[in-house]
């Protein structure tokens, strides 16, 4: 593979944060060109997903195209034809596993020259990654981004037949793409897109740049995906936008995600989830929607960063602490059972330790169900890494583990009360830790372990809960 690489377009972040863009739907089948086919006859692919949701989403679709040119999916990176490492930019150490990943790959390029070695996702979606990779991992092939994977065919038929080393990372989404051939990863929980993107500019994030304007799907195409999933058997579909809150205001018609959700929910599928919620933007209709259908599992996540109310103004979250703590009752006095997740960040840059104290405060206010927590880390070109920072790293640790001992007790306790209470599990796998237990989550995604068989994976059943721990709980089969 010629090493001088041909770049078709490179993202540039100030192009990133453009919005007045027009959105045009796509529902065209993909066109196979017939020498791809012939070349990935007998050939295998590997891809490796980091980071969210919305990245093992794309890679089905990948894996979907792939499969059509003639692909098989191979689970052995060291043997594959095709290599796709599809990446995650949101932190630092994201960064880290994918260069390390990409380190590793080295050795089997040369001892196969013919193998394609290929990167996408978010973190290519930054002009100073494409550069460092292009410059010191020679064994890459192929760079492209979030806004073109619908181009994959066409990418790798001038990789394979034109032999070039190619650079395609759009700055701007192209048109929304429905009918892309899929492979899901799950034979019985599915993740459905509702929306794209996001506007929201919280200061520390790159997701803005990364996946571009907030873009949501026709209610029609998603609704259609998730009637295909019913009658195909699946339990589970979660819609998956980077704030669902905003699905539908693009169209300005009145189309909102609670209509969404609540049209969802009628197709009868046994679980409905959705993923994330802004705080900003949960309508009393959402709630309500929520509370009515018993197939919308009970469970929201609501990530709110921090507790302090100058901490969440620089990050530009748009609530207080204040509204939060409303919101959440408000959620609570109408749906009694509701769990609730989070994300917070420690460490903003100059977050004082009584600002600190203030997300402690609000993680025993609403004691959690579950958490995830995260140091904050600065994301070249986003307001905050801009901000001179007069935290140190060990402070920012030290915070750290402070607020994870306060989640470990308010987490604890929700898997404490469940003991004794018979729950549905939808069951997913194998116990990792152990072969004769089956593993699976609760409707408010805790993840229990039982004595059981294979035979029960895709199905739900109903498990009492015996013993708790933070993180998991263990729990014996009961018939019905
Ligand atoms: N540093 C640390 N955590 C971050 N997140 C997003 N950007 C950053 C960053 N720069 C976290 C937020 C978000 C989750 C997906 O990742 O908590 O909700
Ligand atoms: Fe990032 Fe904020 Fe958008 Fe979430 S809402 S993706 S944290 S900018």
């Amino acid at each position: 593979m010629a090493n001088k690489p041909l770049y078709k377009s490179l993202p540039d972040s100030k192009l990133e944060r453009k919005r007045n863009i027009d959105i045009h739907f796509n529902h065209e089948q993909i066109t196979i060109p017939e020498s791809l086919k012939k070349f990935a006859k007998g050939k295998t692919y590997f891809i490796h997903t980091f980071g969210c949701q919305a990245n093992y989403r794309d890679e089905e679709i990948m894996a979907g195209m792939l499969e059509k040119m003639g692909y098989t999916k191979s689970d052995d990176i060291n043997s594959a034809d095709f290599i796709l490492l599809n990446t995650c930019a949101v932190r630092e150490n994201a960064e880290q596993k994918v260069y390390g990943q990409i380190g590793n790959l080295k050795i089997v390029k040369e001892k196969d020259k013919t193998k394609i070695i290929a990167l996408c996702g978010c973190m290519v979606q930054q002009k100073h990654v494409i550069e460092t990779v292009i410059d010191k991992y020679k064994h890459v092939d192929l760079i492209f981004g979030t806004h073109n994977i619908d181009e994959l065919p066409s990418m790798l038929e001038e990789v394979v037949l034109k032999k070039v080393r190619l650079v395609n990372v759009k700055s701007l989404p192209g048109d929304i793409r429905e009918n892309l051939p899929s492979a899901r990863l799950s034979k019985f929980k599915a993740f459905v897109n509702i929306s794209y993107g996001c506007d929201k500019f919280c200061t520390y994030c790159i997701v803005p740049y990364t996946r571009g304007k907030e873009r949501s799907r026709l209610m029609e195409d998603v609704i259609n995906e998730c009637k295909e999933l019913r009658d195909a058997g699946y339990k589970e579909v979660t819609l998956l936008g980077q704030n669902v809150n905003a699905y539908g205001k693009d169209f300005k018609d009145g189309t909102s995600f609670a209509h969404l959700l609540e049209e969802v929910a009628k197709l009868g599928i046994p679980r409905v989830r959705f993923l994330t919620s802004h705080p900003w933007d949960f309508t009393e209709d959402m709630i309500d929607v929520i509370a009515k259908y018993p197939n919308i599992m009970k469970y929201i996540h609501l990530p709110v960063q921090s507790g302090n109310d100058e901490i969440l103004r620089l990050m530009n979250r748009k609530y207080t602490s204040k509204t939060y703590k409303e919101l959440v009752d408000k959620i609570r006095a109408k749906i009694p059972n509701i769990a609730l997740s989070t994300d917070i960040i420690v460490g903003f840059p100059n977050e004082t330790y009584e600002e600190f104290l203030d997300t402690v405060e609000m993680v025993n206010y609403v004691k959690y169900d579950s958490a995830f927590t995260f140091i904050y880390s600065p994301r070249k070109n986003t307001p905050a890494a801009e901000i001179k920072d007069n935290v140190t790293p060990a402070e920012k640790s030290k915070r750290f583990k402070e607020l994870v001992k306060a989640l470990e007790v308010t987490v604890g306790e929700s898997s404490a009360r469940m003991v004794n209470n018979t729950y549905d599990i939808l069951v997913e796998s194998v116990s990792e830790k152990d072969p004769t237990m089956m593993s699976g989550y609760t409707e408010s995604n805790k993840l229990v372990h039982f004595k059981g068989d294979t035979s029960l994976i895709g199905e739900i059943v109903k498990v009492k809960i015996n013993e708790s721990h933070t993180y998991s709980l263990i729990g014996e089969l009961v018939n019905d």
